[in-house]
């Protein structure tokens, strides 16, 4: 059965970022743009864009994935209409070949304290130690990327029992979901991107994780929140890491901890500027497709 409608168009810089919008407004799941051929990039390391939203690929292949029973016809007539250069093919997805590529994984963090399996492998393991039930999805966070795991490597290594535990930028959830099952007695996960609240819940409650447990937030029923938290963990890139730094500190108890990566080697020192109030130090690092991923952890002082 075909679980996805999948349109690609080809188009200049200057048309692509209007494509996109019009695709997330033909009710577009996801829309991704990347280089059409093999051209010099502007775009820096892991997608972060060097200068500004603007900076593209000369050609651009923007791609939409939209539900199997979507009708794409007006979305082809306005795209081969407004764009002269349009070059647009539409293709029907497997569920599995959305996925592909990043296979769910079967991996151990904090020297086997925590294990990440397979959904498919619930019914074969036995559930002592905390165990995460996971496939990749459209959220971020199948467990696959370096920073992902600096995370959770940190959490299984931390003393959670009874903690409180804020996830901020939750992706799949697959950070929050661990904390909770490690034994956090409470987990907020904020996101701002909508798939991410609908991942982690669905995640949450499929690894025996009651609401109770752990509550999904935007940023904006966030800042609501005026409890600080015992450990914060954020895996963003720099940049908005910097900009939530005021957010992110708040959001640290006296004696808690705060664990941030996404962060490039070269981006380190512009991260630990931005959080005077908790002394940032190198926890972890990683290096993966040429680039070396850093995990920064530091701790409120107590009084
Ligand atoms: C790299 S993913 C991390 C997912 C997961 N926590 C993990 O460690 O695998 C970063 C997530 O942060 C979210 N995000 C980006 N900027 C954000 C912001 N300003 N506030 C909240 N979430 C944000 C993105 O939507 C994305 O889901």
């Amino acid at each position: 059965m075909n679980a996805w409608r999948q349109l690609a168009a080809v188009l200049l810089a200057d048309d692509a970022l209007l494509a996109s919008d019009m695709f997330e407004a033909a009710g577009a799941v996801s829309v991704t743009t990347s280089a059409a051929s093999d051209e010099a990039l502007f775009v820096a390391h892991a997608g972060e864009i060097a200068d500004g939203a603007a900076a593209l690929w000369r050609r651009c292949l923007v791609t939409g994935l939209f539900a199997a029973d979507s009708d794409l016809a007006v979305l082809r007539a306005e795209l081969g209409s407004r764009f002269d250069t349009a070059e647009i093919t539409e293709t029907e997805l497997p569920e599995s070949a959305w996925l592909g590529g990043v296979p769910a994984l079967s991996l151990a963090f904090g020297g086997g304290r925590l294990r990440l399996e397979p959904k498919s492998s619930r019914t074969e393991l036995d559930q002592e130690g905390a165990v995460v039930f996971l496939d990749a999805g459209l959220a971020f966070g199948s467990g696959s990327h370096p920073t992902t795991q600096m995370c959770l490597d940190y959490l299984a290594e931390a003393a959670l029992e009874g903690r409180r535990v804020l996830d901020f930028g939750c992706g799949s959830g697959i950070l929050a979901v661990a904390a909770a099952r490690l034994g956090a007695r409470q987990v907020m996960a904020v996101d701002i991107d909508p798939q991410a609240w609908l991942a982690t819940k669905e995640n949450a409650h499929y690894n025996g994780v009651p609401e109770s447990q752990l509550v999904v937030r935007s940023p904006d029923e966030f800042a609501a929140e005026s409890e600080p938290f015992d450990v914060v963990v954020a895996n963003i890139l720099a940049n908005p890491l910097i900009a939530l730094a005021p957010v992110l500190s708040a959001a640290v108890a006296r004696g808690g901890r705060l664990v941030l990566t996404g962060i490039l080697d070269p981006q380190v020192e512009a991260v630990v500027a931005a959080y005077p109030d908790i002394p940032l130090a190198e926890g972890d690092r990683r290096s993966a497709d040429g680039a070396t991923w850093v995990r920064l952890e530091g701790r409120r002082a107590s009084a």
